[in-house]
């Protein structure tokens, strides 16, 4: 209950232009501004030296240009461009080949055929150096669509793509069978959106419950699955049924969110297992801020120190 309330007080705040415009202003500002503790940079230059850092104790990486829900279609170029750019960057720089994207940043939710065709022009590049592209998943009314678009772009014949699947959406058990038969690798995640009682679960219990549910087929059906979660009752579910069932420790992997819980992420590095960590960076990053502080009100506190610390 509480889990829901803080997560809808969160997700109003977000919506909120004056509080993104005030946040904005001050919490990139300094290195040790409060929204760098989630946030790599507002520049791909930044999150490239801070992905390297991460490389270097063991880890692989996933690098995000945050935005989301542009609403023209001049807007959805821009952001393709950028991503053309990132994986050049990101070939210059020599660090692991793999990005994460949100198809309404690419134009999902103006034409599908332009997003198609955006995504098909980042996939192209991609293909051609050797990069993965995984394809977020954003809230319900996205799925289906994100389902349809990754499904014509497998049609296509690319395969350095996968897309997530979140364990609070009552389809995603059916999603990930489905996903499991036609051979995609899923990144698998509880679900960062407020969704309505008739789509998903709002229990918390009822969420992790079908994330070990879901876990279970993607480890034991499925294509190199991620499992992204911090819950360490999660990771113990993932690491016990891959020893039940044998399943080596490079045939999937663990991944979390570029600052937080650091010290789980280098104990299961020493423990042999792989770790992929999703570096946001941009200017745009407000929304995703806002969703992680959502997750865990104690952030606040940690925000407010922050914002206090700048100041004196
Ligand atoms: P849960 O929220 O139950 O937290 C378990 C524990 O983790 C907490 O007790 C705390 O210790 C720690 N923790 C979790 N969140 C924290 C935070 N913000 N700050 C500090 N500690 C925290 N979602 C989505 O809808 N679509 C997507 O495409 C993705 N992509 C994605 C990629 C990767 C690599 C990850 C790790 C996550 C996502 N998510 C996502 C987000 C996901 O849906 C979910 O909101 C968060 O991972 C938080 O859920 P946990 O599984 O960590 O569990």
């Amino acid at each position: 209950m509480l889990d829901a309330l803080s997560k809808s007080f969160f997700h109003a705040l977000a919506r909120s232009k004056g509080v993104e415009r005030m946040a904005s202003r001050i919490g990139m500002a300094t290195p040790t501004s409060f929204a760098r503790r989630f946030i790599a940079g507002e520049s791909a230059d930044e999150a490239i030296e801070a992905a390297k850092a991460i490389q270097a104790k063991g880890m692989r990486l996933t690098l995000d240009q945050l935005g989301e829900s542009i609403t023209t279609l001049a807007e959805a170029e821009a952001a393709t461009k950028v991503y053309l750019a990132l994986i050049e960057k990101i070939r210059a720089a020599g660090i692991d080949r793999n990005i994460s994207l949100k198809p309404t940043q690419l134009g999902l939710d103006i034409d599908q055929e332009v997003c198609f065709s955006n995504i098909t022009r980042i996939l192209e590049l991609a293909t051609r150096h050797d990069f993965f592209v995984r394809i977020d998943m954003e809230n319900t009314p996205y799925i289906q669509k994100t389902l349809d678009m990754f499904g014509s772009v497998w049609a296509k014949g690319f395969r350095n793509t996968g897309v997530v699947l979140q364990s609070a959406v009552f389809r995603s058990e059916e999603d990930a069978r489905a996903m499991s038969t036609l051979g995609a690798r899923v990144r698998l995640v509880k679900g960062a959106y407020k969704e309505p009682a008739a789509l998903a679960h709002q229990a918390k219990a009822d969420v992790d419950a079908a994330f070990v549910r879901i876990m279970k087929v993607l480890l034991a059906e499925g294509t190199y699955p991620a499992i992204a979660t911090h819950d360490p009752k999660m990771i113990a579910a993932t690491t016990a049924f891959a020893a039940e069932r044998g399943i080596p420790k490079d045939a999937y992997e663990f991944q979390m969110l570029y600052g937080i819980r650091r010290d789980l992420q280098q104990q299961l590095v020493a423990d042999g297992y792989r770790m992929r960590i999703y570096v946001p960076f941009g200017k745009q990053w407000f929304p995703y801020f806002m969703r992680r502080l959502g997750e865990r009100p104690a952030n606040v506190g940690f925000v407010l120190k922050g914002i206090l610390s700048d100041r004196g």
